[in-house]
């Protein structure tokens, strides 16, 4: 089996283990566990900050209007949905879309750590400020930090971090469109450039049972 499928496996495991999580009160809650979305070798990963309603009832991240305006984003990039890799911080609808408490993200990092170094992407792009301080570890908040490049290190995996606005901010500010687009931009080139500066090697990180999520 190629290294791509060992790791398309072991994704599945851990979707199959989230969808029995009850680490925080947030299962109690939710219709469905989201646990992320695309090609499980992609060279680019989104990471947003938790389901909304329409995800929840889904099960498929970014399916509501912050989703739609991301399909647009990628198709203004020549990419779609089934060429990146989608997850958020927290896998769980946290009720009323109220944000993320330090302690729901302190249960679910784990998950993401793990989706990261199984899919390996050369570049993970945060969407908005809970993925951009949890991926970075900096309190560094996106109107500073959108559009910059950093080189990161997420559960053991290195990465090119890059930190966007997250996509319902445009749906709100509708100034915020063009930053989005613009950024947006930059991202064929990062990922070329982050292939070939640190190509993917075979070693897929620790192994789930390692990091005790099983
Ligand atoms: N907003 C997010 O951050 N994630 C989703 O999956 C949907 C909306």
């Amino acid at each position: 089996m190629s290294d791509a499928a060992v790791r398309a496996q072991a994704l599945e495991r851990l979707a199959e283990h989230l969808r029995g999580c009850t680490r925080c009160p947030l299962h109690e809650g939710r219709t469905t566990v989201v646990v992320g979305d695309g090609d499980p070798d992609a060279d680019l990963m989104f990471v947003g900050e938790a389901p909304g309603a329409n995800e929840d009832r889904s099960g498929v991240p970014f399916v509501g209007q912050a989703g739609k305006l991301l399909d647009g984003l990628l198709e203004g990039i020549g990419l779609s949905r089934g060429q990146v890799f989608i997850a958020n911080v927290l896998k769980c609808r946290p009720p009323g879309n109220r944000d993320p408490r330090p302690e729901e993200i302190d249960a679910c990092r784990g998950y993401l750590e793990e989706q990261v170094a199984l899919v390996r992407p050369a570049v993970v792009c945060t969407l908005g400020n809970f993925a951009t301080k949890l991926l970075s570890g900096r309190p560094d908040g996106i109107s500073t930090v959108h559009g910059r490049p950093q080189p990161a290190e997420f559960g053991g995996a290195g990465v090119t971090l890059y930190p966007v606005f997250h996509p319902a901010a445009a749906l709100y500010t509708r100034a915020m469109l063009g930053t989005l687009q613009e950024d947006f931009a930059r991202l064929p080139g990062l990922i070329a450039t982050a292939n070939r500066s640190a190509p993917r090697t075979p070693s897929a990180g620790p192994p789930a049972e390692q990091m005790g999520l099983f």
